[in-house]
Order: structure tokens, then sequence, then C-alpha cells
């Protein structure tokens, strides 16, 4: 492990301005943690040796990201971004490749700007190179001090001169090191500065008093490197993202008719000539697919979704996989579980969860269908429900191809219904049905003639 590229992540800090019980890098921002974009920023520009510097809420940052290819730096106190980098020297000692300092609370950051920048910081053979932004109010940031190409020191706000006030070039916080200079030149931080902290900064003077070169280089769209403390920045933030997911869908061929009012999750997949009408959400692990039209008012969440599929007004369809060519709704809840193999039609009112419903099945209104398994060609009468639940254990229906369910049945589970047979409507099933057979389970109706008038005289 001495060459290569790797990157440390700063994400120790607490995040006091969020006001929040949730750590600031794990505040989600379309759908996603914070802090996994800029560590996907750094894997897609090629950075694959990762170290995140954690301290606040270590262990639930480390339970979010478990199981990857990242490996965890602790910073037990907070004495500034110097200090923070510095707690990854042992995880990265013998490392002699450039190293990528990237903080957790910028999530805009594109892989891209990342490549060039390590494109310049080769060509310009610098020691450290600095991502800078051209920021018409600069307030807050660390200010870029150059003398021609080379940058001679980064002055923090708090620090700064009047005259080093007025200076609009900023320093984002990435950087790219020389791996060995940087953890040299950290040993030697001091924190004789305004805030007392040991300020990651500080090794662009150090760099240039060891006659070292020193860059900067500043990105085309300084929103990508804005910095997330409060969540007006959050919102900001995400506002941000949302339209540029957007943007690439409708490029990509899909329309909105007002992209303004379309809320879709990073890593969400729609294929071309799908409709989104406004006012829908799309969240989570969930794929879309050709010629589809989702109306309005429709959430759906971790879903497959295949194409020709008319996702009508108001229906939420979450953890569900739906074949090719289904409508559902208006006003369907498919839930996790719920799988259409396809030429499906789940109407108004109807409740699924946990079922197989084969080719061609359908339930048009008012229906609740939970662990169930229904072959083809099933159609289920208004107002069906299977009884799933005794009150400490779910059971099962099982229902064969070609079964017609009149109006208004139960079905107690566990019961199996055999192919091609027909359930009378307001029958409640608690026996298992034979194919190809007529189910009646209701009592027989009593029919009293003259009662109403028999009734009159006997009140008058
Ligand atoms: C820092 C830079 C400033 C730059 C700005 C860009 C320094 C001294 N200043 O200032 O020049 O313009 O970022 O946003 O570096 N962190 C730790 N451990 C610590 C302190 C911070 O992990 O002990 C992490 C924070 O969680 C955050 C990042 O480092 O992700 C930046 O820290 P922050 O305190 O926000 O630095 P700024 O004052 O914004
Ligand atoms: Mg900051």
């Amino acid at each position: 492990m001495d060459q290569g590229l790797a990157a440390v992540v700063l994400a120790a800090g607490k995040g006091t301005r969020m006001k929040s019980a949730l750590p600031k890098v794990l505040h989600p921002i379309c759908g996603q943690p914070m802090l996994s974009y800029p560590l996907q920023a750094a894997r897609e520009a090629g950075f694959s040796q990762l170290r995140i510097v954690v301290g606040h809420q270590a262990e639930s940052v480390q339970r979010i990201f478990a199981g990857g290819d990242i490996e965890w730096v602790e910073q037990t106190e907070q004495l500034g971004t110097g200090h923070a980098l510095m707690c990854a020297a042992e995880s990265l000692a013998g490392f002699s490749g450039t190293l990528l300092l990237l903080c957790g609370d910028v999530p805009l950051l594109q892989a891209e700007t990342l490549q060039m920048l390590q494109q310049f910081h080769a060509q310009e053979q610098a020691t450290v190179t600095v991502l800078t932004a051209e920021l018409p109010n600069p307030t807050g940031y660390g200010r870029i001090v150059r003398n021609g190409e080379q940058i001679l020191q980064i002055v923090e706000e708090k620090d700064a001169t009047e005259q080093q006030q007025q200076i609009c070039e900023i320093n984002s916080g990435t950087y790219l090191f020389d791996a060995e200079f940087v953890f040299a030149a950290l040993k030697n931080l001091k924190t004789d500065n305004a805030q007392g902290e040991y300020y990651l900064t500080d090794v662009v003077a150090a760099a240039v008093a060891a006659g070292k070169k020193t860059r900067a280089i500043a990105v085309a769209d300084p929103t990508e490197v804005m910095g997330i403390n409060d969540r007006c920045q959050l919102a900001e933030a995400e506002a941000l993202m949302r339209w540029q997911i957007n943007t690439d869908l409708l490029k990509s061929g899909v329309t909105m008719i007002d992209p303004t009012t379309v809320y879709i999750d990073a890593g969400v997949e729609i294929g071309s000539d799908t409709v989104l009408h406004p006012n829908v959400q799309l969240r989570g692990a969930t794929k879309i697919g050709q010629n589809c039209i989702v109306e309005t008012g429709v959430v759906v969440v971790d879903s497959k979704i295949a194409d020709h599929a008319h996702l009508k007004a108001g229906s939420a369809i979450e953890g569900a996989q739906i074949g090719p060519d289904c409508k559902i709704g208006p006003m369907a809840h498919l839930r996790p579980g719920t799988v259409l193999i396809g030429h499906n039609k789940i109407g108004n009112f109807v409740e699924t969860k946990k079922i197989l419903l084969g080719e061609g099945s359908q339930s048009s209104h008012l229906t609740y269908l939970g662990d169930a398994e229904v072959g083809r060609g099933v159609n289920f009468g208004c107002g069906t429900i299977t009884c799933n639940y005794d009150g400490v254990n779910k059971h099962k229906t099982t229902i064969e191809d070609d079964v017609f369910i009149g109006s208004d049945v139960q079905f107690i589970a566990p019961v199996h219904i055999g192919r091609n047979s027909l359930i009378a409507a307001g029958s409640t099933i608690t026996m298992d049905v034979p194919a190809d057979s007529l189910a009646i389970a209701r009592s027989e109706q009593k029919v009293i003639e003259g009662w109403s008038l028999r009734k009159k005289t006997e009140e008058s």
C-alpha cells in the first residue's frame, strides 16, 4: 500500500447548527445520507483506498456505512481539520501516493471535478493543490492568498486582515496532497490562531516554506463546493440535486408535466417515454420501465415496475415488483412483498401485502389480499378479504388458476382453492375447495311475507 490514490473524508464534526440528534453527515439528501455523495465521487474518480474520520456519534455513522471498502479512523476530540487528518496518519502509514482530502458535508461535488483536480495536480507536479471557488460573497470561508500560480497561504475568515477579507477566491476544503509531505507537515502544526485549532490549511504555507509547488484551481460551478452547515443549506442542496436528477431524466427521454413538483431519489431509474404527472415521489431503490404513466399523488418506494404500467392517482407502492402492463389504482396500496407477474389490475381501495399474483389476475375494488399465492386468470370480486391473521400467527391463502371469486368473500386462512372453481358472493370460506367446484358458504335466505304490514298494525 504505497502507491495509487487514497482519499480521506472528514466527518467527525458535530454539526451544531443542524440542531439535530442525527449526525450531520447522515442527514439524507435525495434519499441518501449526505456522506454517501463525497464517498461516491471519490470512488468514481478512482480513489479506491477510502478512510473516513469519525468522532461525534461515530458508531451511528459506521453502522450506516458498514461492510464496504472503508477504513475507519477515530478522532475522539475535535481539535481542528489538521488534527483530523493527523488521526488518519497511522492508517495510511507507508502510503506515498496522492492523497485526496474531502469534507463529508460537501455533497454536490462531482467526480469529474475531482478528476480535473487530479489531472491539474499531476500536470503541475504540485505538492498541494487546493480546489477553490470564486464567490461574490466569500464570508465565512478561508481565503486563497496567491502570488501568481503559487498560493502562499490560506487565511481563515477569523484570522484574515481587512485586505485579505476582500479576496473572493475561497478554499473549498477539498485538496490533493503528496501524502508523505502532508503527514510530515501536519506534525509541525500549531494552534496559535483565532480558533485555537490545528488548521489543515496551514500546510500550504509549510509547503511554500519548504520550496514546494502549491497550486489552486477553481470549480466552474461554485455550488458544487457548497458546504452544509444548517437546514437551510440542506434544503438548498437538496433542491439543486433534485433539479439535476430531474434534468438528467428529462434528457434521457422521461416526460414530466411539471418537473418542479416531482421528487426523485438519487439512483432511481426510469425508462424512456414514461410520463410523470405533477406531485409524484419516486424513492429508494426504485426502477420504472418504459412507456409507463405515473399519475398525481403516486408514491413509489423501493419497487420495480416493468414497462407499460399505469399507476393511477394517489396510489402508494412499497417494496413491490410489478410485471409488464399492469394497472394500479387510483388509491391502491401495494405493500412489501407484493409481486404482480404481469397484465394485472389492482383497482381502487385495494391493499396487497406479501402476495404473488399470477398473469392476468385482477382485483378491481375494495379488497385486502395478504399472505396469498394466486394463480393466473383469477378474478376477485369487490370486498374480498384474505383473513390471514388469527391474532397470533399469519396464515396463507392459496388460489389456483382461473378461480372466480364473487363479491364480499372472506378466506379464513389457511385455505386452498383448487383451479377453475367458483366462490359464491358473500361466502366465508373456512375449508379447502377442490378444483372445478362451486363453493357457497352463506346462510340460506329467509323471506317472511307480509312482515312489514303486520309490524305496522302491531305498532298502532
Ligand atoms: C474549513 C477550512 C476553510 C474552508 C472551509 C470550506 C480549515 C481550517 N478551514 O473551514 O478554509 O473554506 O472548510 O467549507 O480547514 N472536522 C473534523 N474534525 C475536526 C474539525 C472538523 O472531522 O476536528 C470536519 C468537519 O466535520 C467538516 C470538515 O472537517 O466535515 C470541515 O470542518 P469545519 O469546522 O466545517 O471547517 P470550516 O470552519 O468550515
Ligand atoms: Mg464548514
